[in-house]
């Protein structure tokens, strides 16, 4: 009994002395964000840590060791205009770009604002670490000041001008499509050309008006803080939701940590009527959403009936998510449903097709359950993720502002006809599932190093101690040019020298001979 007691608490002590205090900051007001913050949190919690985590939401049975602070209703006004988001869709990227930014600006203002920042400053915890999401809210790292803890930054996308700089990664434009295009990394001349200059334009609106409108909240709200640039490019790592069964390899520094596919369970087995629904389907099942910030119910509704009409010509059954009250005409095949359990429908062997907004969420869990996709990318980084399923074959895509019923017709047709793009996504799928370390072990392990290492500065990329002109080795092309000059006029010196010399002596010698 004693040993017993002894052990108890022993291990006790163990478990207390590696249990670490933890602030995330997950701001982004949808719901599928809060949800990318838990996955990878509760982990955390469940290892012993203590899990602080300001977001919009409240999370249902937490475990013991998590707080919620609460900004209740943060940028609820922008996301409960769900029209905003079809509008979006006809939006040139250049646009996007600039609206992105006041966007951003407004989310992070509204957190700044709220009355649960104040609860948040006046925590007395030691953090150990903070996690903050990449949002567009640079001021936020007034945090990483105020509570003199290091920091990693959470990406919920793929490697991007968003993350390359601030971690001095390599990011050339010549092969990272920028997020607002609709290309991939395989870029002919034309498409480059428009890429670099999309991504010099965007450097140019971050520079004088994303990071300007960031830096004034900052210096607000965090008085007497360091400069923010300071804090901007000292991030101890940075997460990214993406892995190369999805996106193409390309170059990454020690510190940015592929985590993508996190976020994916193994699937439950389906409740009673779905399950039932889909056994007695012989020709398969169809699966539509446009995930939770694109609500079907906002569509137009000549798209609405245009699809309803290519449906009901299809002999596949259609579940199609649809958040209100059904109030017009459904062909027999189609089922609407408020909710559905996405991760558990995608497992079951009688689907045959998922069609998308191209969300990054929805293509990964795709892509784990080997199920083609129809991508109808509406907004954000929508177009690009579309381009890249089609580039890898394992879908085809139909830009949601240029629909056509026709088109949606024949591409539907294509993907249930033609093998190719069901083979594409096993293959990619069996890819995504070979690792060496599944992505939320790789997410726990590399939390807790910037933990042990105390903020692992020896992870920080060497790129970031240079001057831009250093590191596009514009000084040693100068003094290459310098020291060409020098010995050009030195042995010009010499030789017009000599020369002259021997030419001197021969007049001499004339004026002799004469
Ligand atoms: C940068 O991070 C390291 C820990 O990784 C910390 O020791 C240092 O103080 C930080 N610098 C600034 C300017 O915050």
């Amino acid at each position: 009994m004693r040993n017993y007691v002894l052990c108890l608490s022993f291990s006790l002590l163990v478990c207390y002395a590696s249990s670490a205090n933890i602030l995330a900051i997950f701001h982004a007001p949808s719901k599928s964000h809060h949800n990318l913050a838990v996955k990878y949190l509760r982990p955390l919690a469940e290892r012993g840590h203590h899990i602080t985590l300001a977001s919009p939401h409240v999370l249902k049975n937490p475990p013991k060791n998590w707080r919620d602070v609460v900004f209740k209703d943060l940028g609820k006004d922008v996301m409960t205009d769900g029209k905003i988001m079809y509008k979006m869709a006809g939006m040139s990227s250049y646009m996007k770009e600039i609206i992105t930014g006041t966007i951003g600006a407004r989310f992070t203002s509204q957190f700044l604002e709220h009355p649960a920042f104040q609860d948040l400053l006046n925590l007395k915890d030691q953090f150990d670490v903070i996690i903050i999401e990449r949002f567009m809210n640079d001021a936020l790292l007034g945090l990483v000041h105020h509570f003199k803890a290091p920091y990693i930054w959470f990406g919920s996308m793929g490697y991007s001008r968003w993350t390359n700089d601030l971690i001095g990664n390599p990011g050339s434009p010549a092969y990272i499509p920028d997020l607002f295009l609709d290309y991939t990394s395989n870029m002919n001349l034309w498409q480059r050309f428009h890429n670099t200059f999309f991504f010099c334009f965007a450097q140019l609106h971050t520079y004088f008006s994303a990071w300007p409108q960031q830096e004034k909240l900052y210096e607000k709200y965090f008085p007497g803080a360091p400069k923010m640039k300071d804090l901007y490019y000292n991030a101890s790592l940075v997460f990214l939701n993406t892995h190369v069964s999805i996106k193409y390899a390309v170059p990454s520094v020690p510190n940015m940590i592929e985590i993508g596919g996190y976020h994916v369970t193994p699937p439950e087995s389906l409740p009673k009527d779905l399950k039932d629904y889909f056994d007695n389907a012989p020709n398969g099942v169809i699966y539509f959403s446009l995930g939770s910030v694109v609500q079907g119910k906002d569509m137009p509704e000549e798209t609405r009936d245009a699809i309803l009409r290519v449906f009901s010509n299809l002999k596949q059954k259609v579940l199609w998510k649809w958040e209100a009250d059904v109030t017009f005409k459904v062909p027999s095949n189609v089922k609407f449903e408020k909710w559905l359990p996405q991760n558990d429908l995608l497992a079951h062997p009688n689907l045959k097709l998922f069609i998308t907004h191209g969300g990054l969420l929805s293509t990964i869990e795709a892509v784990y359950h080997g199920v083609p996709l129809l991508t109808l990318p509406v907004f954000a980084e929508q177009l690009m993720n579309a381009a890249e399923t089609e580039e890898y074959g394992y879908g085809l895509q139909l830009p949601f502002a240029k629909f056509d019923e026709e088109k949606f017709k024949q591409l539907l047709t294509e993907i249930l006809n033609n093998p190719k793009y069901k083979n594409n996504v096993q293959t990619r799928s069996k890819i995504l599932k070979d690792q060496e370390t599944t992505p939320i072990d790789r997410a726990i392990f590399w939390t807790e190093y910037v933990i042990r290492h105390k903020g692992a500065p020896h992870l920080r990329s060497v790129t970031l101690n240079l001057k831009w002109y250093q590191y596009l080795l514009i000084d040693v092309l100068a003094l290459a040019a310098v020291i060409v000059f020098v010995i050009y006029y030195v042995l010009k010196s010499c030789l017009s020298l000599i020369f002259n010399k021997k030419k001197n002596a021969d007049i001499n010698r004339h004026k002799k001979t004469n």
